[in-house]
């Protein structure tokens, strides 16, 4: 929480885990009321800016829906058309941008800034992605695993590829949901320090190798993500370190039966995921992209404390 108590949603591993089990049941309930065609706004007479240093499909269609199907607005920010983009701290930003609106959701890649934004708005902050961690994919990721696979406590699922973003909140989620992440990435890519710090300390059941068929073995549920996340060089090194690591036919194989594959998206089909596995039967990565709606209600009404959580 932030200073005056504001709820902020900056880290998987900043939030208890009940709290964020609240989140999940949250947002089921609210798709479910969608679907049955029923119109709640709890979120009247809010506004949730969103501001965007990086490109996003998901993310900002998503936050803007789901304010909307909330009763409230959204107002659209671009860091290189804000005063951001000139040198305007952004602590000075917070306090600003506090005066106007009721929430702030950024993508922004540099995970410090986040935090400089959040210690200085008085209204809640989400995270929409930075270079350190992706938590609102996570929580989607959850809500769709659920949805295929009932509960994710005790069960295992799968990373292989590069150690990024989506896998650090991926690390953080196993802690606080109790389940089994098995991560496969090249040695030369390996999770940071901070990462496996954490896994030692809160005695997560995650386990890292350069073995993508032995984190695979037996999994519930395989994902994987790009090999070239924003902010990285594209180099033929990446590339071919990462070209063991591919999630192809073969190695859903070896998967439980029934596994399911998630991918955040946007996908490089024909890297790290072949069209095969995409389109497959085994594929649930447009449920997971409709879900980042249901997902980002389920993380409004929680920041604002609406409806009665
Ligand atoms: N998965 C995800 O965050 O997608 P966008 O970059 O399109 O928002
Ligand atoms: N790891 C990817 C996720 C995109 C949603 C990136 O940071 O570019």
């Amino acid at each position: 929480r932030g200073s005056n108590g504001v709820r902020h949603f900056l880290d998987l591993s900043e939030i208890p885990a009940g709290e964020l089990r609240r989140v999940i049941d949250l947002s089921k309930d609210l798709k479910a009321r969608r679907r049955a065609g029923e119109a709640d706004r709890p979120l009247a007479g809010k506004t949730l800016a969103m501001v965007f240093d990086k490109p996003s499909t998901r993310t900002r269609v998503s936050f803007d829906l789901a304010m909307r199907q909330l009763g409230g607005e959204t107002l659209m920010l671009t860091g290189a058309e804000m005063q951001l983009g000139r040198g305007e701290s952004i602590a000075d930003t917070a306090r600003v941008l506090s005066r106007f609106v009721d929430a702030i959701m950024i993508r922004i890649l540099d995970h410090d800034l986040l935090m400089e934004l959040a210690r200085n708005a008085t209204v809640p902050v989400i995270n929409g992605l930075t270079r350190v961690s992706h938590p609102c994919q996570v929580m989607a990721d959850v809500l769709t695993f659920e949805e295929h696979k009932g509960a994710i406590a005790g069960r295992t699922v799968a990373w292989t590829g590069d150690t990024n973003n989506v896998l650090a909140s991926w690390v953080h989620a196993a802690q606080r949901f109790e389940f089994a992440l098995r991560v496969a990435t090249p040695k030369a890519l390996s999770p940071r320090q901070a990462l496996r710090d954490f896994v030692k300390k809160t005695r997560a059941d995650v386990t890292f190798t350069t073995d993508p068929e032995a984190a695979v073995e037996g999994a519930d549920c395989v994902t994987t993500d790009t090999w070239v996340s924003m902010g990285d060089k594209e180099t033929e090194k990446r590339h071919n370190l990462l070209k063991p690591y591919q999630v192809n036919r073969a190695l859903m194989a070896r998967a439980a039966p029934g596994a399911i594959f998630m991918h955040c998206l946007p996908a490089h089909r024909g890297e790290e995921v072949t069209d095969e596995v995409m389109d497959g039967p085994q594929s649930v990565v447009f449920d997971e992209a409709e879900n980042r709606l249901h997902a980002q209600k389920g993380i409004l009404a929680w920041c604002f404390g609406t409806p009665a959580v």
